[in-house]
């Protein structure tokens, strides 16, 4: 109790003052091939610039800053500055729209938004600059941007609210006396998705998580920082990219790689050249990748020299076993071993894995919880199951990285996640035990989709596709899909006057469709499949059957329809697939 501490200090001061000051933070990679290194030394001071920077808008303590950017040297940069001055930063994802953006920084009422001109991604500059202006446009709570060049794109620099980064950072002294904080102490909002429209801010505090992250990376990456270099692929605007690049890493003092661009741009040997290239020891990636990588054919990656890869990591979705093999034979030459990490955005770091070099693995299943973390498997009465059952996948004890809340709504915190079971944190996910007490994680078991590890809400895509003046309802489901884990399958009722008045229709309206839920939410939620259907199923008390409508999506024969209103919706579905 009373503990106090600096997360940014912890990160990046503590590794200088140990006179590792010369060792690499960040081998950062372009996608158009720019190089740049930066060390610990270098580092320290631009997270000490920054943070005066923010000082000199009027960040103070408490304060929220949102973070908008490519995956760039610039962005932990960013968010270790937030940490140092105590000002939680709230980081979206540069893939989310402009709507996307706008409702997670009011909700987050951020003071300051870090953003970029843009970003490369498949060899082209993305924007981010405009989404910005277009998300703080009219009533804000946000007072400055400062935007990082990167692209050297033009932008719209709007007089006394938008700042240069570089400029700012020139402009502001090079040290910064940091304060200590209390261990529970707000460290950061990070949105995700849950069973309702509206994304949920996940509330994270210092101590504990960072306790957290930093033993996982020590014990199951098994970061050695003094001769590692560690690579994880993830995207800050993600919780991967927040525990195991920001910060688990960073505490050890660890060399890693930060890659902004695709696996495959330029060419697909992109990511294998650069683990050849600066001689990356342990990698961590998300299954659907490595399905990518699958399907492009083992040439391509027998064509580097991976022989310094000693761990392998996975998370974001089960791994299917020959996904897992193919990881294990063809990226580790079958001597890494796999490290399948089963956690969320709410855990905070990894709770099921193996730890490398102590459990013979088993592909396609996570584990056993790692030391000190309580999971198990439960009955729908919170009943532990016998091994080789399955069930919901429960949280006895309390974790040092647990979330806090939800940003501004204690009852939805509750509702989420302590209601299923009085006792145990409900996870959302089914699992099943092996007869070995191994845990294999099935999926989601709520309305949360999981398409390329990146969790998805039915609901909000469904609010999303009814915003559209042509729509009367929408289902959305997640279907099985070889490549992505699942799919976003969307029915759509028309409106009427949208049909009579011979609005768009047939393909034409299905691009649309699909853009304007690129546009509210963001391309990586855009429907794979939307058809247009005469109803839905509904239950007697006006519930939508997602399970009827997965069915069709996945192309079974429809199950049990007992239950619905009106028991021949389903032959109209089927049989308008089936014309299709
Ligand atoms: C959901 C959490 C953890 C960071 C990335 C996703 C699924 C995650 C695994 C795994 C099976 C997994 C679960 C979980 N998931 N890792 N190793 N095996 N499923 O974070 O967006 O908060 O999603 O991802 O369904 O509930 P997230």
């Amino acid at each position: 109790m009373g503990g106090k501490l600096n997360a940014c200090v912890n990160a990046v001061d503590r590794h200088v003052e140990a006179g590792n000051g010369d060792r690499v933070a960040f081998h950062f990679v372009g996608e158009p091939g720019d190089r740049q290194d930066t060390t610990y030394a270098e580092l320290h001071e631009k997270v000490q610039r920054a943070a005066n920077a923010l000082i000199a808008l009027g960040v103070e303590t408490g304060d929220r800053v949102a973070i908008y950017l490519p995956m760039i040297p610039e962005s932990v940069v960013a968010m270790l500055a937030c940490a140092r001055l105590g000002a939680p930063h709230s980081v979206v994802f540069g893939g989310f729209s402009a709507d996307a953006l706008r409702t997670r920084i009011a909700d987050g009422e951020a003071k300051v938004v870090i953003t970029a001109d843009g970003g490369f991604r498949k060899g082209k500059a993305a924007t981010l600059k405009p989404a910005v202006d277009k998300a703080i446009s009219g009533d804000t709570t946000v007072t400055n941007v400062l935007v990082v060049r990167r692209t050297e794109s033009d932008v719209d620099m709007v007089e006394g609210r938008d700042l240069w980064w570089h400029e700012a950072l020139e402009a502001v002294e090079p040290t910064h006396t940091p304060e200590y904080f209390d261990s529970e102490h707000p460290l950061f909002i990070l949105y995700t998705s849950g069973t309702t429209g509206k994304p949920k801010g996940i509330l994270h505090t210092t101590g504990g998580y960072l306790t957290q992250t930093a033993f996982t990376s020590k014990y199951v990456h098994d970061i050695h920082p003094e001769k590692d270099v560690y690579w994880c692929t993830a995207d800050v605007g993600w919780v991967t990219g927040h525990s195991y690049v920001s910060y688990g890493p960073m505490a050890l003092g660890a060399t890693q790689v930060i890659y902004e661009g695709t696996p495959d741009s330029p060419h697909k040997g992109r990511w294998w050249e650069i683990v050849q290239d600066l001689g990356v020891t342990i990698f961590y990636t998300a299954p659907t990748a490595i399905r990518a990588c699958m399907k492009w054919g083992r040439d391509i990656p027998d064509g580097y020299d991976l022989s310094s890869l000693r761990v392998l990591g996975s998370v974001g979705e089960p791994i299917n076993p020959e996904a897992w093999v193919w990881y294990s034979e063809v990226v580790g030459h079958g001597k890494a071993p796999i490290v399948d990490t089963w956690w969320q955005t709410e855990t905070g770091a990894v709770m099921i894995s193996p730890m490398p070099g102590v459990t013979s693995t088993r592909p396609g299943s996570a584990q056993l919880a790692i030391p000190g973390i309580e999971v198990d498997v439960v009955d729908e009465s919170g009943a532990s199951v016998p091994d080789g059952s399955g069930g919901y996948l429960v949280v006895k004890e309390p974790w040092p990285a647990m979330l806090r809340g939800i940003w501004g709504d204690p009852e939805r915190y509750v509702d989420t996640y302590w209601s299923r079971f009085e006792e145990f944190y409900f996870a959302g996910d089914g699992a099943k035990k092996d007869s070995d007490g191994n845990i294999w994680v099935l999926g989601r078991v709520d309305d949360v989709m999981n398409v390329s590890g990146h969790r998805l809400s039915t609901s909000e895509i469904e609010s999303a596709l009814v915003s559209h003046s042509s729509v009367a309802e929408a289902a959305v489901v997640g279907a099985n899909d070889p490549m992505t884990g699942q799919a976003v399958c969307a029915f759509v009722i028309l409106r009427g006057e949208a049909v009579a008045a011979g609005d768009q229709q047939g393909e034409e309206l299905v691009t649309a469709l699909r853009n304007h839920v690129a546009d509210r939410i963001g391309p990586i939620a855009k429907p794979r499949q939307i058809m247009v259907v005469a109803e839905l199923p509904k239950t007697r008390s006006g519930k939508i059957m997602r399970r009827l409508l997965r069915d069709v999506a996945e192309k079974r024969d429809v199950g049990d329809v007992t239950t619905l209103a009106d028991s021949t919706v389903m032959d109209a579905i089927s049989a308008e697939m089936k014309e299709n």
